[in-house]
């Protein structure tokens, strides 16, 4: 069987192909994909910033849903017919992918695996850096730099179903309002102005208690600033910049904690952890409709590359998406 996927040409092209369908090792789980999610990592792959791990598929594409349509010998979870959403090792854009078992999760009921390939990616981001990375607890409040993001949109809405106070930085008032509607308290506009005296004025200096920072650059300032004693600050990107001045007093004196992390970096078991972590705290909320992912648009697969310039234009609101079935 042939199996469609999109190919690299170059930085500005991609082209569709086609190739053999991947047989899924004795752990893995094959998919016939209905939608893959489209991420940053993708974009820079394509302009050639993303290394890719070489064990990896050389294929774009970090996250699917669909149907498994075949499962490796030592598969327990799954079974043919069943319909899934998947972490996956590179490989997304495609009409096949192959997923880890444990990468891969059961689609909750009432999610159509449109909304499943939003889930993958953004879930386990923000389980890991919030939840685990930053020990967000309830009552407690999180700043999310990036709300409007795919990433912010399921982080917003994970930490109010967690009990957290939650606020929120967007580009634009129009981005900022649907971020108040997602039920942020707060969200401040990084375009209008000095950005820490917002969060001051609105009363919430030294009160922020586990931060998500998908800007790094100048926000790494306001961060260190703006945090409570004992904060958690994690980074997850750098949209502003890699590079930043840090005030060691600050940290110090509030015995602040700045980390970060990526979801490739934590290894295949520290996903697979994540996932069964996801299961029990996050997959509750789906079922019961108090999370759900934002969708701005889907583009077919053949046309990857008008996905990629939504992106990179930044006139998105939430995930975007491939139909590749
Ligand atoms: N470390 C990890 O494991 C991991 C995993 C997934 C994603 N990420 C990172 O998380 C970020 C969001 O990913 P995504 O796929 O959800 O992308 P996305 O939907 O395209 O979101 C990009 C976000 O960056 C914000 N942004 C862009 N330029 C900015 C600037 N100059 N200053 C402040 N904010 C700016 C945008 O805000 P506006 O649109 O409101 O302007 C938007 O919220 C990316 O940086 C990505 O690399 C990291």
């Amino acid at each position: 069987m042939d199996r469609r996927y999109i190919d690299i040409e170059d930085s500005d092209t991609l082209v569709l192909r086609t190739d053999r369908v991947p047989e899924p090792g004795p752990e893995e789980v094959l998919i016939a994909v209905d939608f893959a999610g489209v991420n940053r990592a993708d974009v820079l792959q394509r302009l050639g910033l993303y290394p890719i791990p070489e064990d990896a598929s050389p294929v774009m594409g970090l996250e699917v849903s669909g149907t498994v349509v075949d499962v490796g010998e030592d598969i327990r979870r799954f079974k043919t017919g069943d319909k899934v959403c998947a972490l996956v090792h590179g490989g997304g854009y495609a009409s096949h992918a192959i997923a880890r078992e444990d990468h891969a999760f059961l689609l909750p009921g009432g999610l159509t695996t449109r909304d499943g390939a939003a889930l993958p990616e953004a879930l386990l981001t923000v389980w890991h850096n919030v939840f685990n990375l930053g020990n967000l607890q309830p009552g407690s409040t999180l700043l999310i730099h990036g709300g409007s993001s795919g990433i912010g949109t399921m982080g917003v809405q994970m930490g109010l179903a967690f009990g957290a106070r939650v606020i929120a930085t967007a580009g634009g008032e129009q981005k900022c309002q649907r971020v108040r509607e997602l039920g942020a308290e707060f969200v401040a506009d990084y375009r209008a102005g000095d950005l820490a005296q917002q969060i001051d004025t609105a009363g919430y200096r030294g009160k922020i208690d586990v931060i998500l920072d998908i800007a790094g650059g100048d926000f790494v300032a306001v961060n260190l600033d703006l945090a409570a004693p004992d904060a958690r600050i994690v980074c997850i990107g750098v949209m502003r910049g890699a590079k930043a001045e840090i005030d060691l007093f600050q940290i110090l004196m509030k015995r602040l904690t700045v980390t970060g992390s990526t979801l490739r970096g934590m290894g295949a078991a520290g996903r697979a952890d994540g996932f069964r972590a996801i299961e029990d705290l996050v997959l509750p909320w789906l079922n019961a409709g108090s999370v759900r992912p934002v969708i701005e648009d889907v583009w077919p697969l053949e046309q990857a590359m008008d996905a990629h310039q939504k992106m990179q234009s930044g006139s998105h609101f939430g995930k975007l998406l491939l139909n590749c079935g």
